[in-house]
């Protein structure tokens, strides 16, 4: 596979890539690795929509990208992904206003937030990480099978290892709520969607990819006090412990343009044609059972039957069947 790694960068992924003429639909573009993916995409002539809830903050991200990258293809669209009724007005504006997306990247998320709902009643990681970029997904297909060989990437995290899917109760309403938990749970169905959309979209010619993009000091960890980074700490060296790995070192941290690397290794490397409904780290292909906070994953992320439920379970929450 890749001779990339851990510190691969996203410019080091698009050495000599020209992305003129594709168009990247990207979500959470506002900052952290989504800033950084849309940043290096336009930097290789790409197109990017660049998609998140706070005009403000999409427009001073917009602004810091056209300072490195002159002329930047870029366009800002307001979607809260916390919010159905947002989701669909975007998505139907915009597959009326635009032909194809070659790439969606469901690059936004929350972690690790007090119990709260989404606008629909949503516990809000589930709700926003995984029944947001669901309905969008699939809101947008008919410009996604518009693509030139198109892609759509998850963004997951090694969290996953928390935790499997409640396809019982995914709102947190007969068990009790925990922050790492529902993170947890949100970053499997990030990859068990990604599975469900491989094998669906297989006949289509559309590829679907989960990444962990590593650990990265972003604005992702701005719900977490000193108890839940206590716990995290804790549970990430009893899941390192478990992988059989001794080495301590898993907890490094990433810059964010390595962090970015991945995510954009997915979505533009040829060498993974073959690959739809892996999950990535490291700008690899993930191994079963190894570290989690690099490129390991659980085997229940990936399991087909689960993912089909997951699938049926969205779509009665989001009260919308798709084909
Ligand atoms: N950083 C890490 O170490 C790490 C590790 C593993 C996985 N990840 C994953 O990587 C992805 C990107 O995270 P990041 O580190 O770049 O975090 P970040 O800097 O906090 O960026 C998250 C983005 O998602 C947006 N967002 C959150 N809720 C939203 C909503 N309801 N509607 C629309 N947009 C919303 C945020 O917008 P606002 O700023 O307006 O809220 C922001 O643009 C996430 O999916 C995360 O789970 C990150």
């Amino acid at each position: 596979m890749s001779a990339y790694g851990p510190e691969t960068t996203t410019n080091e992924v698009l050495d000599g890539a020209d992305l003129g003429g594709r168009r990247f639909v990207i979500t959470g573009a506002s900052s952290g690795l989504g800033e950084e993916a849309t940043r290096a995409l336009a930097s290789k002539g790409a197109r990017v929509s660049m998609l998140a809830r706070s005009r403000e903050k999409s427009e001073a991200a917009a602004a810091r990208i056209r300072a490195s990258v002159p002329g930047a293809k870029l366009e800002i669209y307001d979607v809260d992904l916390a919010d159905l009724a947002s989701i669909r007005t975007f998505a139907d504006k915009y597959v009326a206003e635009h032909d194809a997306i070659d790439v969606l990247i469901n690059n936004a998320g929350v972690m690790c937030c007090p119990m709260s709902r989404t606008a629909d009643g949503f516990e809000m990681q589930f709700g926003t990480n995984h029944l947001g970029h669901f309905l969008l997904t699939n809101r947008l297909m008919p410009a996604i099978l518009r693509g030139d060989s198109p892609r759509i990437v998850n963004l997951s995290s090694g969290g996953h290892s928390i935790c499997n899917v409640d396809l019982d109760d995914p709102n947190f309403e007969s068990t009790e709520y925990d922050p790492w938990d529902s993170y947890g749970r949100s970053k499997t169905a990030n990859v068990l969607f990604t599975v469900e959309l491989a094998r669906r979209l297989r006949d289509r010619g559309v590829l679907s990819f989960a990444v962990h993009p590593g650990m990265i000091m972003t604005e992702l960890s701005r719900h977490l006090t000193e108890e839940t980074m206590n716990l995290m700490l804790e549970r990430t060296k009893s899941r390192q412990k478990k992988a059989g790995d001794s080495s301590g070192g898993g907890m490094s941290f990433k810059r964010v343009e390595a962090g970015a690397a991945t995510q954009v290794w997915a979505a533009t490397a040829p060498d993974l044609a073959s690959h739809s409904g892996s999950y990535l780290g490291d700008c690899q292909l993930g191994v079963e059972g190894a570290n989690p906070t690099h490129r390991g994953y659980e085997s229940y992320a990936l399991d087909p039957e689960a993912a089909k439920k997951l699938w049926a379970l969205s779509e009665k929450m989001v009260g919308e069947s798709f084909a």
